[in-house]
């Protein structure tokens, strides 16, 4: 049937070669390594964490984060393969092209809009009240609370994460290279402050507060609102709030922490040796990021008692709380800084991913022209800027970090899938980097991201269905008749 075609993977890389539509190749594996670390330490662990530890999983919210790492380092293996298979703009996107037929690609393409874009918006909206906390305590200027709220409307619209958003547009128009090297400071300023979390809180743990680790099932925890039950529970599965079902609750909700590293995929056709550089720079950047996140939780949830940590900015406050003024002060720059890298790339990513829709007529091709001195497909990065700096002044955005994430894990059942089909369908073709254990692996990973899905609450599901029946309304409706897998045939 149509909707099933599939573009071939010569098809997919030769489609690259085309002058007009030709990314530069500047990436090394060591610039990826950077981009992934720039987009994966963000709100995540400076922000959620509170949430994770207060209300769902206690001093154990360190095994959640080991839990959220190891699904995604299954995927992890799966998005390498890929990537070293078919090295092309669009991740997830071309990937699943290739291998699942042109109506799947399209779903994931859809998809990733809400892993990315709306990632991005979410970001913007929780960087700025932290910006604005930062000019507040260090200036004394006191901005007008409407002006950064993480409850925005049309009537009293965010305007500071707007404007956060269209700047780093702009940056991004600049060019790839350039966009990497403000990547790079940033990043080092970001490393250097969650060190300086580890290594000053380590002076201010209590051991007390680690006992129990794993709260028992039903305690009370930090908040008066306890998190919405998830999925597993509406079925009948009884999990309640903290023990061990608290753990993987937190799980799901920290693996915001981890989201980006698949964007270091999305990056293979600007990257100079993908099948090298692609699976170094997405391995090292998780490992780097997992190892950090333990002990960046270990430390919190032993400065402050789960009871009382914050939800909102947990490790300032845990320094402000025990007196360590400074120090506060410096991880709020920190987060200002770090937040920055996060919102460019999970933008750069969206912008790969529409650049490579468009390439291949799912949607119009107007988008995909790459302006010739920056070497950046211009249009789509203008209209992804306006988008997100839209989305994230006017939409209350707490509950869309779910949606980040659901999106995402669904993204990564797909690519585990789209792994086995490939060895199937097209055995001969070259892989430089092989996962292990083909089909065995790639079905846990497929498994476990469906598994931690089951932990977020019903109504992401429902909100998941409708966005991609939207989706699937808009496929029939332009892309089916106007691709040029179409055209062809
Ligand atoms: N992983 C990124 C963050 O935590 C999206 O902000």
């Amino acid at each position: 049937m149509g909707i099933f075609r599939t573009k071939s993977v010569e098809d997919a890389i030769a489609t690259t070669d085309e002058p007009e539509h030709r990314l530069r190749k500047t990436l090394s594996a060591w610039d990826l390594t950077v981009f992934g670390v720039g987009v994966i330490i963000g709100t995540g662990i400076f922000v959620l964490t509170g949430e994770a530890a207060g209300t769902r999983a206690g001093p154990a919210v360190a095994l959640s984060f080991v839990v959220s790492g190891i699904v995604c380092a299954l995927a992890a293996l799966c998005y390498a393969e890929f990537a070293s298979t078919v090295p092309v703009a669009g991740s997830a996107y071309t990937f699943s092209y290739a291998s699942l037929g042109e109506v799947v690609a399209w779903i994931i393409g859809w998809d990733l809009i809400l892993e990315l874009a709306l990632g991005a918006s979410t970001v913007a909206v929780g960087w700025s009240s932290y910006a604005a906390d930062l000019l507040s305590v260090t200036l004394g200027l006191d901005l007008p609370p409407w002006l950064y709220s993480t409850d925005p409307s049309p009537t009293n619209p965010n305007l500071i994460a707007a404007a956060v958003i269209l700047v780093l547009t702009a940056v991004l128009c600049v060019g790839t290279k350039t966009s990497a090297r403000v990547n790079a400071v940033v990043v080092g300023i970001k490393l250097l402050v969650v060190g300086i979390v580890i290594v000053a809180g380590l002076f201010f743990v209590q051991r007390d507060n680690w006992s129990p680790f794993v709260p028992p099932t039903g305690s009370a925890g930090a908040s008066s609102t306890p998190a919405d039950p998830s999925l597993w529970e509406d079925l009948g599965v009884p999990l309640g709030t903290f023990g061990i079902g608290g753990v993987f609750t937190a799980a799901a909700l920290v693996f915001f922490a981890f989201i980006g590293f698949d964007i270091v995929a999305t990056a293979a056709e600007e990257t100079r040796n993908p099948q090298r550089d692609v699976p170094r720079g997405i391995f090292g950047s998780l490992a780097i990021c997992t190892g950090l996140y333990v002990l960046v939780s270990l430390v919190v949830t032993g400065m402050v008692s789960y009871e009382q940590i914050s939800v909102e900015a947990p490790l300032a406050n845990a320094f402000r709380s025990v007196g360590a003024e400074v120090v506060a002060t410096l991880i709020s720059v920190g987060t200002v800084a770090g937040l920055l890298t996060v919102m460019m790339i999970l933008m750069l990513g969206q912008n790969r991913v529409l650049f490579a829709m468009s390439r291949d007529r799912l949607i119009p091709a107007w988008f995909s022209k790459v302006n010739e001195r920056s070497g950046v497909p211009t249009r789509i990065t203008a209209v992804t800027g306006v988008v997100v700096a839209v989305v994230a002044a006017v939409t209350p955005i707490s509950e869309l970090a779910e949606m980040v994430n659901i999106g995402t894990l669904f993204a990564f059942v797909l690519v585990s899938i789209g792994v086995v089909v490939l060895r199937r369908t097209r055995p001969d073709l070259p892989r430089a980097f092989r996962m292990p254990w083909v089909p065995v692996l790639p079905i846990l990973s497929a498994v476990a991201a469906l598994v931690l899905m089951g932990f977020l609450p019903a109504i992401s599901w429902i909100r998941l269905g409708i966005w991609m029946a939207v989706g699937v309304l808009v496929y029939l409706a332009y892309g089916y008749r106007h691709s040029r897998l179409a055209k062809r045939s």
